[in-house]
């Protein structure tokens, strides 16, 4: 019997050395660098967005086992300020042929589900609440924690709704105060249908009310949200906004979110507008799925999501290595009224500040050097342009352009030639959502992050997220050529929330 190899001291070091190496570094080219990724392999839809106890969980739909879609799981990270991520094992793996599928998280404040195994004066613990798929169809199921989310126990009477149905999934839930009940919000995604159901323990769910066809109906509906959001300028207001994505038959071509504004009365959501009508949470091809967070508490207030920054066009061709997929940066929301009616508007949460390199901004005048991460504020006058923006570019001769068109008034990213040998026939593209007049000059606010666009024009009323997969980095930006006035153009280094203190 040959015996077992004895490790020299140099041999363990080597093997120690490229241990290290093969730790993700979160420096490949096209890696985010303030929004999240998965440490490896494929991501798509933010999954059980909560606050608890201090912390903010982010969970992910997540392949652990390749970079593209399968063995669907729930990854799992945790952030203090919602832009610096510490990863967390896989919270619930796929299992019995049961794949876990999109859902959200609550926190059960008061046991109403028994679950919680907290002391006498901490009766809560955080439920899961998500789609299992396999075995044929799509049920909905429960999943417990009582260590703050580091480990999850699958409810034994799994699953707790269940139709029958091949396609009924994305459970969001929320606990409505006035009835003192739990309400689920889900889609029966070709029917183009929310359906609404009712709890008093998170187990037992008998059915409220459907809402839809309406709006978009080219592609099925996926992960709904349903929230109250307050309408800035008018104290004591409010009005319920009703998220539904839709794949494909996006404004962009391919996967998108749109939302409905009205009431909700515990039972019902009714509509503001008429069923034709349709509005977009975001004109870029990227932004989809987008999840509200749970339980913030109410001193903060704020209403915050996030979206998956792909389309189901190309996720899983997109360029990048080791790891697939990022979500966009925590979007503050609050509906805004103008002379069309309310409209919701997203901004960058304000922690983002807090990544600025420097307090003050550099003003662009020319063209200047692109750092990797940046957020870029331009303010148009109105005036003698035809168009007004930014060109980000290398030395491979690509090109991303950001900017504002007179006629018609419309924000736009265009991608078309930032790439050079495009991946997907649908990337090379140019995408542009409508803008008006109403402030005397419009902001166009850009967060650039290697291969994440977003733009926030009118102070959030135009959103539009575009991932770009140059070849080489994006490391020139100059103003576009304007035969009128410039825009005043400024920006801010961006710090990397990966491998740095902050
Ligand atoms: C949306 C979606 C959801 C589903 C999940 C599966 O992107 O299709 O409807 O639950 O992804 O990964």
């Amino acid at each position: 019997m040959p015996h077992p190899p004895m490790w020299s001291l140099a041999a363990a070091t080597a093997a120690l050395t490229l241990l290290a190496a093969q730790q993700p570094a979160y420096d490949e080219p096209l890696r985010p660098q303030f929004h999240f990724t998965p440490a490896r392999y494929f991501m798509n839809d933010p999954n059980g967005l909560v606050f608890f106890k201090g912390e903010y969980h982010l969970f992910y739909q997540h392949n652990p086992q390749g970079e593209q879609w399968g063995h669907m799981s729930w990854g799992h990270a945790v952030s203090a300020d919602l832009l610096h991520w510490q990863h967390l094992p896989v919270a619930l793996p796929e299992a019995d042929g049961l794949m876990i599928f999109s859902g959200s998280v609550v926190v059960d404040w008061r046991n109403t589900s028994g679950f919680c195994a907290a002391g006498r004066d901490d009766r809560s613990c955080l439920v899961a609440v998500y789609t299992g798929d396999g075995h044929g169809k799509q049920a909905q199921n429960l999943a417990y924690s009582n260590d703050r989310g580091r480990t999850w126990t699958k409810y034994a009477n799994n699953p707790v709704l269940d139709l029958g149905l091949k396609d009924f999934r994305d459970p969001k839930t929320f606990w409505y105060e006035p009835t003192r009940r739990w309400i689920m919000v889900t889609v029966l995604p070709d029917q183009h249908k929310v359906r609404l159901f009712a709890s008093p323990d998170l187990k037992g769910w008998t059915p409220l009310s459907e809402f839809g066809p309406a709006g978009a109906t080219g592609g099925v509906w996926e992960c709904p949200d349903l929230f109250e959001l307050p309408i800035e300028g008018e104290p004591g207001r409010t009005r319920w906004v009703l998220d539904v994505d839709i794949n494909p038959g996006g404004i962009a071509g391919g996967s998108a979110g749109q939302y409905f504004i009205g009431t909700f009365d515990g039972t019902r959501f009714v509509a503001d507008e008429p069923a034709e009508r349709t509005r977009w949470s975001d004109y870029g091809a990227d932004f989809y799925a987008s999840q509200s967070f749970s339980d913030i508490p109410a001193i903060d207030g704020r209403r915050i999501w996030i979206g998956w920054t792909s389309n189901w066009l190309y996720a899983n061709d997109e360029p990048s290595v080791t790891w697939r997929g990022a979500q966009s940066i925590p979007r503050s929301l609050t509906l805004r009224r103008d002379p069309d009616g309310l409209r919701l508007v997203q901004s960058p949460v304000a922690e983002i500040e807090r990544l600025r390199l420097a307090p003050a901004p550099t003003v662009i005048t020319g063209a200047t050097v692109l750092p990797g991460s940046a957020e870029i504020e331009l303010h148009v006058k109105p005036g003698a342009w035809t168009e007004a923006g930014i060109r980000l570019w290398n030395d491979a001769g690509e090109e991303a352009i950001v900017g504002v068109t007179r006629e018609p008034l419309e924000v736009f990213v265009d991608r078309r030639r930032s790439r050079r040998a495009p991946f997907h026939a649908a990337y090379p593209a140019r995408h542009a959502g409508p803008l008006a007049w109403r402030y005397g000059e419009l902001t166009v606010r850009i967060l650039f992050d290697r291969s994440v666009i977003e733009v926030f024009a009118a102070g959030g009323e135009t959103v539009i997220t575009d991932r770009v997969f140059p070849t080489q980095p994006f490391d020139r930006l100059e103003l576009l050529p304007s035969s009128g006035a410039q825009p005043d153009a400024r920006m801010w280094t961006l710090v990397s929330v990966w491998n740095r203190p902050h």
